[in-house]
């Protein structure tokens, strides 16, 4: 178990497209170990793979509330299956965009097939905040950060924000 360092925009790896997992084997599951402990430490309520630099498509989540037990889930090579015509808006953010929000639409409900912890097969029906956050992190195995949703304008305005931040981390 440990606690990896998180990749921030305007970090190029953020723009890798991740391959899927061949295997859920005991590799696998350590990284995803050490992607939920990264992601507690943050603290935060997703992470992909990718966001540690790992350009794998894995993804960890704990949705519940801060004063219920931890109930962390783990998705490998997840697909989106359906998504709903109806949409909604979050206010959404990131570990990798830290201190910006932005209110994103997205559709409000999807089915996901994914691996489990244990490599077997599982679907979910999401709705609510499980069906935004799982649409945000699979947007990051391709790619994506919820402010390439943003304005040009916004972006910029958010990605220097991120970076003078980091800076004064550092
Ligand atoms: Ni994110």
């Amino acid at each position: 178990m440990a606690i990896l360092p998180i990749v921030t925009v305007p970090d190029p790896l953020l723009k890798t497209v991740s391959t899927p997992a061949d295997v859920v084997d005991d590799d696998l599951r350590a990284l995803m170990d050490d992607m939920l402990d990264t992601m507690y430490a943050a603290p935060g309520i997703g992470l992909a793979a990718i966001q540690v630099g790992r350009p794998i498509r894995v993804l960890v989540m704990d949705l519940s509330d801060e004063e219920a037990p931890p109930n962390p889930k783990y998705y490998v090579n997840p697909v989106i299956t359906w998504a709903s015509e109806d949409r909604a808006v979050y206010n959404e953010g990131c570990l990798s965009v830290p201190e910006q929000y932005a209110d994103i639409e997205r559709p409000a409900a999807c089915k996901i097939s994914y691996l489990d912890y244990h490599g077997a097969e599982q679907q979910i029906h999401a709705t609510g905040l499980l069906a935004t956050c799982i649409q945000h992190e699979i947007d990051h195995l391709n790619g994506v950060v919820f402010i390439d949703y943003l304005s040009s304008l916004k972006r910029g305005i958010a990605v220097r924000k991120v970076k003078k931040l980091v800076k004064e981390e550092d």
